[in-house]
């Protein structure tokens, strides 16, 4: 072994012992008589001390140490006499004995510090680099634990972690395919799986009625903070299970989590349904770590002579406690956000609530002092508190609410990182209107079951009918998504027709599923977890990448490898494939 012990582990208890460490330089101080090394692996920095007065020798080695040199040392266990109580090891050093170079080092781009210079192209394209400084490799770290509890939980329910092929087939539903040529077989491609989804299904007709993994899934979409090409799902199945028994496991799994690894005892989750997240969040994925709920204001704004309202199909506001103090500039700058085509609202009206009992707003032109009073009760604001309110078509009206409902959380310090609230959002819509293809497409996914009362609806209202379908959803972030699936071959067929299918088509795609029905396929359900997002929630970070080893930058590329990148032509021919020069196609 070329160590006895870790660079995290030796304490005052250690004195007198001879050792060996190995590790990194992290830096070294020449002070003249002595030089001083910090030595660093996973588990810590231990210091080193070279004498010039005993060892002029191995002292002028040590002068010539450069950062990141790996090294190996043997030595003794002293006290220190100026001790650090910031470190761990900080009551000890090791007088240097033997010191070997195991590999020298260049310079590093940038600096291995918690704080480091460098910027994020550049640690991403030494990746192996950054992943030598703390903060990343606690957040691998905690993405480890995260997994043993997952696991250990899922383990203990009786779950069988079972692996379900990388190489499946591609449908046209849900995101783009990552698609792989295969060369046995001409002009034919594998797909990389989205998720495991059918053949979990398939695996609850095989009677394994409790499946889980911890499974690398791949979609080719825009990518953002929370989005990779390549992600990890917490993916599972049961059989013989409502959709209250799915909600209570992993609510309990949840839950569990938050124990475990962050030493947090997190209340039952609250419910609320598609609808009303809808309806006073303006999503479907609410922040409900603070209030500020959407009050509807119709009945007593419009009518009154400002046309803008009027002609809104929905005039809605929120209540910023205490904020009627906001100056122009602020309101301007609020005005400015809502505006951004992203937000996309054409405008904002506020109100104060004065504390002399007064109210001023950007309307009152239109609106006297007892109109806005019955603005005021129905948002059941105080003196001080000023109201914001948004109008417009309803979809795109709740929407930049939304946006604004959060940036105001942000702005009042209400988003508070330590602070968890989770809930299930319930009852989805089975399917969503796609203006691009003018056709439905199933909201979650084409298995998931319809709600029994709802069928009936199918052919009339097929944007009212719901789904037995839910989310697990966190501090506003959408952590999980499952639903009950259809296990009846007739129905399946429904639901592709309506989904725009022909019966040639869906058996095509899926007919080994439908088949696969008619061999006694029991009742099932399912959900899977974001494992990137849960781990990047519970480290407190808005960014998965943080928490994943080998990231890709958000054009999709692994600038360390830099990849995706050209293949050889005899590669190509072999596949059947043809570059094709961009821009031609
Ligand atoms: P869904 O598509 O909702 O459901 O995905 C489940 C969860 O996976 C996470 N997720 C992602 N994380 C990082 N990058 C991405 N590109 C990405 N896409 C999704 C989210 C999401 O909630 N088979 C169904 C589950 C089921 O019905 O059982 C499915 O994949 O946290």
């Amino acid at each position: 072994m070329l160590r006895s012990h870790t660079c995290g582990e030796l304490r005052i208890e250690n004195i007198n012992e001879n050792i060996t460490l190995s590790g990194w330089v992290q830096k070294s101080r020449d002070l003249g008589g002595m030089t001083f090394v910090d030595l660093r692996d996973r588990y810590g920095i231990t210091q080193l001390v070279f004498n010039m007065e005993t060892n002029a020798n191995l002292c002028e080695q040590a002068r010539k140490l450069g950062r990141e040199f790996v090294i190996t040392v043997k030595g003794l266990v002293a006290e220190r006499s100026s001790k650090n109580a910031k470190m761990p090891t900080g009551e000890v050093e090791i007088i240097v004995e033997e010191l070997s170079i195991l590999n020298k080092a260049k310079t590093p781009p940038f600096t291995i510090e918690d704080n480091t210079d460098g910027g994020e192209e550049i640690r991403m394209k030494y990746r192996y680099l950054d992943l030598r400084r703390n903060p990343v490799r606690k957040n691998l770290e905690l993405r480890h634990r995260l997994s043993i509890a997952t696991r250990n939980y899922l383990d203990k329910q009786n779950f069988l972690e079972i692996e379900t092929p990388y190489l499946i087939k591609s449908t046209p539903e849900g995101a783009r395919d990552f698609v792989v040529p295969s060369r046995m077989n001409p002009n034919e491609f594998y797909a990389l799986p989205q998720s495991p989804q059918t053949f979990k299904q398939l695996l609850m007709v095989a009677g394994y009625d409790r499946y889980y993994q911890l499974v690398k899934c791949f979609r080719d979409e825009d990518l953002r903070a929370d989005r990779q090409p390549e992600f990890t799902q917490i993916d599972c199945e049961m059989s013989f299970v409502t959709q209250e028994d799915i909600l209570d496991t992993f609510e309990g799994m949840a839950r569990h989590l938050f124990k475990e690894v962050k030493g947090v005892d997190i209340n039952e989750f609250p419910r609320m349904d598609y609808a009303d997240a809808m309806k006073y969040y303006g999503s479907d994925k609410p922040d409900i770590r603070f209030e500020m709920k959407f009050v509807e204001l119709n009945d007593v704004a419009q009518n009154k002579g400002f046309k803008v309202f009027d002609d809104s199909e929905l005039v809605v506001a929120i209540k910023a406690e205490g904020c009627a103090t906001y100056t122009r500039k602020e309101l301007d700058k609020l005005t400015d956000f809502v505006r951004k085509p992203q937000i996309g609202a054409r405008g904002m009206v506020y109100l104060k609530c004065n504390e002399d009992g007064s109210f001023k707003s950007s309307v009152d032109k239109f609106y006297s002092q007892e109109d806005l009073k019955a603005w005021a009760e129905k948002m059941n604001a105080k003196a001080g508190d000023l109201i914001l309110v948004l109008s417009g078509d309803t979809d795109k009206t709740r929407k930049a609410m939304n946006e604004l409902r959060l940036e105001m959380g942000t702005r009042l310090g209400l988003r508070e990182k330590g602070v968890f609230a989770p809930l299930w959002v319930v009852d989805f819509p089975l399917l969503e209107w796609d203006e691009d293809s003018k056709r439905y497409h199933a909201m979650h996914h084409p298995f998931t079951s319809p709600k029994k009362e709802d069928i009936h609806m199918l052919e009339e209202k097929p944007g009212e009918v719901r789904a037995n379908a839910y989310d697990m959803v966190i501090n506003g972030v959408e952590i999980g998504g499952g639903s009950v699936r259809i296990h009846d071959r007739d129905l399946q067929k429904l639901m592709f027709k309506h989904l725009g299918f022909t019966d040639e088509e869906a058996q095509a795609q899926f007919g080994f599923l439908m088949d696969a029905f008619e061999f006694g396929a029991p009742p099932h359900a399912g959900i899977a977890l974001g494992f990137d997002r849960l781990a990047a929630m519970f480290g407190g970070s808005d960014s998965i990448r943080d928490y994943i080893a080998f990231p890709k930058n958000n054009t999709g590329r692994d600038v360390m490898i830099d990849s995706p990148s050209p293949v050889a032509k005899e590669q190509l021919d072999e596949l059947f494939l043809q570059m094709v020069k961009k821009g031609t196609k």
